[in-house]
């Protein structure tokens, strides 16, 4: 390592300790003289030196962030969690919690936005699922029979509480508790002409074993859209289109056949890897294809639970998790850090 390079930096790092405004370091003489030497460096030297000076800019930008989200943080005021407050009375006379102005975006909800927005331009609008629901809604609208073994495969949490028929209350496993209620809701307009187009994101918990790829709480958005005369390859073409809007890049895809109550066909999805280009890589296991998500075309017993006639109409439906599609985005190795709430992975996407 250059001897230069050497002495500047263990002068800034002793100086930067005693700044009182760090970012000031950024603009110390030595780093501009380093700067300015480059022009009498060998010219078979050169690269490799300019290289070393922008390494240690680097360290110096790195120190200056940290100590600045140091200071960010030393700033706000401690709340006392445990002090108990009344959550009736009106905003103005609530205890004073964190500012908002200390707060940023969750990049889930960023991400959201972006896929809602595509969806958008295509046709679609949005409906957001809800958190709390019934055995009607999770299982036996989507044509689930009673007692049927693949009820148990969404590890479904329940409420102790029942309702009046004697039935536990569900958090929704799955956003497709929404397919019968959007599909009752637009029946009119579709009769009138008017296709059902909707995309619905909404929070889904299950009693997961919790490790890299499976989280208890996570989100989904779901899709629903049915017509006259729809086929499973408008669905293929609409979530291709999709997949190379929010990767912005041509994205193959390959179905396989799967099961779901609700669909018949029923497919599950694979992307070709955005990351590689199908050539292999850690995010794709080095296969070049990754499963994404399950969709098919709405079996028939869930278009008549909303009175719609499957001889006139038919439609298609899909169920995709959020987080798998943003880790894909951005190299993000473990699902669990989302709900984390550790700063350093969120100040990353601010
Ligand atoms: N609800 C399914 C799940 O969470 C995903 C799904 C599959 C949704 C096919 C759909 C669909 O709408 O058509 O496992």
């Amino acid at each position: 390592m250059d001897e230069r390079i050497e002495n500047a930096r263990r002068e800034l790092q002793t100086r930067f300790e005693t700044l009182h405004v760090k970012r000031d370091i950024l603009k110390a003489p030595e780093l501009r003289r380093l700067y300015a030497g480059i022009k009498d460096v060998p010219a078979e030297e050169r690269p490799a030196y300019g290289q070393a000076i922008n390494e240690l800019k680097a360290e110096l930008e790195h120190l200056v962030s940290e100590a600045e989200a140091r200071k960010a943080d030393a700033q706000i005021t401690p709340i006392d969690i445990t002090a108990p407050y009344d959550v009736s009375v009106p905003g103005g006379k609530r205890p004073k919690l964190l500012p908002a102005e200390y707060g940023s975006k969750h990049p889930l909800m960023t991400e959201l936005e972006t896929v809602l927005d595509i969806f958008y331009r295509m046709g679609f609008t949005a409906v957001e699922s809800r958190q709390i629901d019934d055995d009607y809604h999770m299982f036996t609208s989507l044509n689930f029979p009673e007692g049927h073994p693949a009820r148990d495969e969404y590890d479904t949490f329940m409420t102790v509480e029942t309702d009046k028929n004697d039935r536990q209350f569900i958090a929704p496993a799955h956003t497709s508790i929404m397919q019968t209620r959007i599909l009752r809701e637009h029946k009119a307009e579709l009769e009138r002409g008017q296709p059902i187009a909707a995309v619905i994101p909404g929070r889904v918990f299950r009693n997961e074993d919790l490790d890299a790829r499976h989280e208890h709480t996570f989100y989904q958005f779901e899709g629903v859209y049915v017509d006259k005369g729809v086929n499973a390859g408008n669905l293929l073409a609409a979530f291709k289109i999709f997949l190379s809007n929010y990767y912005g890049q041509d994205i193959e895809i390959k179905t396989q056949p799967f099961y779901f109550p609700f669909t018949e066909p029923s497919f599950e999805l694979a992307l070709s890897c955005p990351f590689c280009q199908k050539k292999g890589c850690s995010v794709c296991s080095y296969i070049g294809w990754i499963e994404l998500l399950g969709m098919g075309m709405i079996h028939p017993n869930v278009l008549r639970m909303a009175d719609i006639d499957p001889n006139m109409y038919t439609g298609f439906a899909w169920g995709c998790g959020l987080e798998r599609l943003v880790m894909m985005k951005y190299d993000i190795e473990d699902i669990r850090h989302f709900e984390s709430g550790k700063l350093e992975f969120l100040r990353q996407f601010v």
